[in-house]
């Protein structure tokens, strides 16, 4: 395993959209691995492809104990209201308010190409979101109402 740069806001990398990914097999468990040793190194919740600067549809998330590794994912439902406090490893030192919604349906392939579906409520639902928009090129300060500096 190895650890990814991070890419920041500015990097033009980060406003294009990610391609849907192909290849199950040791490029991608790489890419994995290596993005889940730089999330845990940044202490934070998620992180996406492009970020790591490979536009590939892919974002891991990790809220304690639950970690999740999205491949081609597919936000199928999504119901009620949410705002609270965003921050992104890409954006350093900012946090924005976002309205999310409260409940999603992801559907999302594994490392090894196999289906799953999460049905993911307030935080998790959140951090879903956010990771989500990175594979469209979507920031979240893009949606903030406001973005403070720490
Ligand atoms: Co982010």
């Amino acid at each position: 395993m190895a650890l990814r740069n991070i890419i920041q806001l500015g990097d033009p990398t980060l406003r294009k959209k990610s391609f849907e990914v192909t290849d199950f097999g040791e490029k991608t468990h790489q890419l994995l691995n290596d993005m889940k040793e730089t999330l845990i190194k940044a202490d934070g919740v998620g992180l996406a492809a492009p970020q790591v600067g490979v536009l590939r549809r892919v974002f891991i998330i990790k809220i304690e104990d639950l970690y999740y590794e999205c491949i081609n994912p597919i936000i199928t439902k999504q119901s009620g209201k949410q705002t609270g406090t965003e921050g992104c490893l890409s954006v350093k030192g900012k946090w924005g308010e976002v309205t999310r919604p409260n409940k999603v349906t992801l559907k999302a392939l594994d490392r090894n190409g196999k289906p799953y579906t999460v049905n993911a409520e307030g935080f998790l639902a959140r951090a879903i979101c956010h990771e989500y928009d990175h594979l469209d090129g979507i920031v979240y300060v893009d949606k903030a109402s406001k973005v403070e500096e720490d």
